[in-house]
């Protein structure tokens, strides 16, 4: 598989020691990013992982990236790719080279509170449960199939960021068990 990430990588952390086990049925091939400098790339890089990096800046064009970002994750001829936290839609180029079998971790409970601020939006929107959500990657933004969720409570003090956390702690068990289902099984249709 090919995971791709945007910052700290603890949900890459917790595949690359998954991945450690032989009965785990995935291993990693390549781990890219569409930035440089973050944790997540050097994650990588301390366990031997090739990286590579695909920034939307050094394009014309969104769709020259996508075609880019498609390319270097194809040259790893990855069974499986996950966006692990990765911040950016991918575009019709990788779907057409990866679409049913790109899944993304998102720290909502979907259809609850898609895009990029997750636990912010659940926290300003003032509900008692939220949680996160592995599903598969379509052209829309977090609307794919869901494949998993685990439910996580708002607690009363509880700060943006002290919320996703909690949310990261269970989101990193549910992405490592099902990776490895979807590995050993496939993705479901
Ligand atoms: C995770 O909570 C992931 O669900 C979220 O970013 C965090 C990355 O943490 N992704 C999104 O919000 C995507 N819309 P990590 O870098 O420590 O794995």
């Amino acid at each position: 598989m090919i995971v791709l990430v945007s910052g700290v990588g603890s949900n890459l952390q917790a595949l690359i020691d998954a991945s450690q086990d032989p009965t785990f049925g995935a291993s990693i091939v390549g781990v890219g990013a569409d930035r440089s400098g973050i944790e997540g790339l050097a994650r990588a890089e301390r366990a031997g992982i090739p990286t590579f990096v695909v920034e939307l800046s050094s394009f014309d064009t969104r769709a020259a990236w996508d075609e880019a970002l498609t390319a270097a994750c194809a040259e790893h001829e990855p069974d499986l790719v996950v966006l692990a936290g990765f911040m950016k839609l991918v575009g019709p180029a990788f779907l057409e080279a990866f679409g049913g079998r790109t899944v993304n971790t998102h720290p909502s409970l979907l259809p609850s509170f898609p895009g990029a601020h997750g636990p912010r939006d659940a926290l300003a929107h003032g509900v008692k449960v939220t949680g996160a959500t592995l599903f598969v990657v379509d052209e829309g933004l977090d609307e794919g199939p869901i494949i998993a969720q685990v439910a996580v409570p708002v607690e009363d003090g509880d700060t943006v960021d002290s919320l996703h956390e909690r949310i990261k702690v269970v989101e990193r068990r549910m992405l490592t068990e099902w990776v490895g289902r979807l590995a050993r099984e496939g993705v479901p249709r």
